[in-house]
């Protein structure tokens, strides 16, 4: 069979990267896709041009799914089967996230869209694809602070992150009889341009409560967005995959 192709969200970041890595040795097609162009060129050099591919878009635009659409038809590859909404955004100023007092209605806004409401729009755009073929995959990332109590993540982040969690469930249950499975991944502290951009003291306090003693990387991730992502993982949907070292046990 022709090599299915996936379309990963955020490829230009450190977990997005992991994820193009796995999917390759999945046998995948993978469609790069990440606002940043510049970085997002460098990171699809390290791949394979005739099976990895990049395009720079914002995912909050409502039109980037079509486009998407358009750049797999022009490459003659399979629709995407597979889409692995990564692309997040933890907004700070000096380190801090903005509390429920101090958050703009515009960083709050934005955070919702970007983190949450993107992944709707891309479902919609891909989902119609899945259905004609009988098949599909979607992963959606949200984090250990959706999940439960994190402390300082800020409300915009969290509570994009938890949405992450209903959407999951609620198009697991929608197209589940379609073949199309639905899950979200909750990392825990992940080394990352992200977590790097945490003050020192936070990322420490993460690190002592992360019972395997270091961060996750990328690679581990990537794998388990590839397992979700396989054939193999068909009786899995609705679900959320903790990979946070023990972090907590939910
Ligand atoms: N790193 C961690 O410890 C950690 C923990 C929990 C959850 N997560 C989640 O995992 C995912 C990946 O995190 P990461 O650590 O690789 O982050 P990262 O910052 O390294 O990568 C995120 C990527 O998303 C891209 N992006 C942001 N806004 C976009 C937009 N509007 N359109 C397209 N692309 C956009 C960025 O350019 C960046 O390349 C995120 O959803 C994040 O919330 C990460």
């Amino acid at each position: 069979m022709e090599k299915r192709t996936a379309v990963v969200t955020g490829a230009a970041g450190t977990i997005g990267g992991g994820i193009v890595e796995q999917l390759l040795r999945h046998s995948r097609r993978i469609v790069m896709v990440d606002i940043d162009g510049g970085r997002l060129n460098e990171a699809a050099e390290r791949f394979p041009r005739d099976k990895v591919t990049a395009i720079d878009c914002d995912i909050g635009d409502e039109s980037s799914g079509a486009r998407i659409r358009e750049f797999i038809a022009s490459l003659g590859w399979r629709p995407a089967e597979i889409l692995i909404n990564n692309a997040g955004i933890s907004p700070r100023r000096n380190g801090q996230v903005a509390g429920a007092l101090e958050v703009s209605l515009e960083e709050w806004n934005h955070t919702i869209h970007v983190n949450l409401t993107a992944m709707l729009l891309l479902a919609r755009a891909f989902i119609p694809d899945m259905k004609a073929s009988g098949w599909g995959r979607i992963v959606n990332f949200s984090s250990r602070a959706g999940r439960t109590n994190v402390g300082t993540s800020g409300p915009a982040y969290v509570t994009s992150k938890a949405g992450v969690l209903g959407l999951t469930r609620s198009l697991a249950c929608d197209f589940a009889s379609y073949g199309i499975t639905c899950n979200a991944i909750a990392p825990g502290l992940v080394d990352s341009a992200m977590t790097r951009a945490l003050p020192p003291e936070r990322f420490k306090m993460l690190l002592d409560g992360t019972l395997v003693g270091r961060p996750g990387t990328a690679t581990e991730l990537g794998a388990t967005a590839a397992f979700l992502a396989s054939e193999e993982a068909g009786f899995i949907t609705g679900a959320c995959v903790d990979v946070n070292g023990g972090r907590s046990m939910l």
